[in-house]
């Protein structure tokens, strides 16, 4: 069995994945939202101390799981970038600490990676090539995996990420942290209150840009500024009706961005005599159950398959560390305890150019 560690941002996990069957046997989690969301966005020195607190007692719940004895693992897995890097040292540390006290590896899993590897807990077989659209609160990304080892990114966000949009959008609107689900719920609202009347217009970003690429800030800025017209107008934009107009129409606009793009880059493929067969979302954002009928729909019509994780697993997650650390347990790939350390960014060597 390998046990994983999570803790690159605000949610502390462990995970224990059984080498043969790649079965997922112990999984929990603590989130933070609570504490973060009356910030309307997470503090790292808050996230850090909640992890010393949160890791143990998670920690101490695996270990009688395993009936008080951690002799049946064989390695540990643990996020060590990209992510806060505070944060990512607490998981580290009780990392190191465990594979050195049981003298057994230690696997350093990129968590971009584990993402994509949240698509196949629960399953012994992987699907590759596949290409990737990653969606979560630090990145908004295109990646093509051609194995499980050889990936690189082919599209990025310039500024901010599609995740982080939602969160700044519910900020705007005191609506808590996070503001994804908060704001695809006030969207569904709209749609099943208002199925006749159009979302609110906001201008497309990077509309009459010829490459892939992804930005978020402009539109952020055009959803200020139509809550500050109608502040100026004295209309109330503290009502249900108000910021479900909005949400609706910021959704619909982010999520036609994303589908743009996904929508040349799988031209593009073909163009180049190599479509894509699979493709999948990832990340805590690709639970919008919107953007995933988008992207569904565009998928079919390209007639390429669509992967997504169970919902569960899309948010932060030890399960899917512990699904990517198995892969680098098959292939011997393991990390020096003495010199393995915390990175906020992805390591240079992590993703092909
Ligand atoms: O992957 P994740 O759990 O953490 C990071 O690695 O960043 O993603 C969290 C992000 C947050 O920005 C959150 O607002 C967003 O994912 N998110 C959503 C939804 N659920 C979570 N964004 C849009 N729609 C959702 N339903
Ligand atoms: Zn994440």
């Amino acid at each position: 069995m390998i046990l994983s560690i999570e803790s690159s941002c605000d949610d502390s996990s462990i995970a224990i994945t059984q080498i043969q069957t790649s079965k997922l046997l112990f999984h929990a989690k603590i989130s933070q939202e609570s504490t973060h969301s009356a910030y309307g966005g997470v503090v790292p020195e808050i996230a850090s101390r909640l992890h010393a607190q949160a890791l143990p007692q998670i920690l101490s719940k695996a270990k009688a799981f395993l009936g008080g004895d951690f002799g049946c693992l064989k390695a540990i897995g643990v996020t060590t970038q990209p992510g806060l890097n505070i944060t990512l040292i607490e998981g580290l540390m009780m990392a190191k600490a465990l594979s050195f006290s049981l003298n057994i590896p230690l696997i350093s899993v990129n968590h971009l990676k584990g993402h994509i590897f949240s698509l196949f807990i629960n399953q012994k077989k992987t699907c590759f090539p596949l290409s990737v659209l990653l969606v979560s609160g630090g990145h908004t990304l295109i990646i093509e995996a051609k194995s499980a080892s050889k990936m690189s990114i082919v599209a990025s966000s310039m500024d901010d990420s599609f995740g982080e949009s939602f969160d700044k959008v519910a900020k705007m609107l005191s609506l808590g942290y996070p503001g994804g689900p908060i704001i695809e719920k006030y969207a569904q609202k709209y749609a099943s209150d208002y199925p006749n009347t159009p979302a609110m217009v906001f201008p497309l970003p990077l509309k009459h840009f010829p490459y892939l690429g992804f930005s978020f800030s402009g539109l952020k800025n055009a959803v200020r500024l139509a809550i500050l017209k109608a502040q100026e107008n004295r209309e109330n934009t503290t009502t249900e009706a108000f910021i479900a107009k909005i949400s609706a129409g910021f959704q619909q606009t982010a999520c036609e961005h994303l589908k743009k793009n996904i929508q040349k880059y799988l031209q593009n493929k073909i163009d180049q005599q190599e479509p894509v067969k699979n493709f999948c979302i990832v990340g805590g954002a690709s639970a919008n159950l919107y953007l995933r009928e988008q992207i569904s729909g565009l998928c079919a019509s390209f007639d390429c398959h669509l992967l997504v994780a169970p919902l569960e697993f899309c948010s932060d997650n030890a399960a899917m560390i512990g699904r990517a650390a198995l892969e680098k347990y098959h292939q011997n790939d393991f990390a020096d305890i003495f010199s393995l350390q915390a990175s906020p960014r992805s390591t240079e060597d992590e993703f092909l150019c």
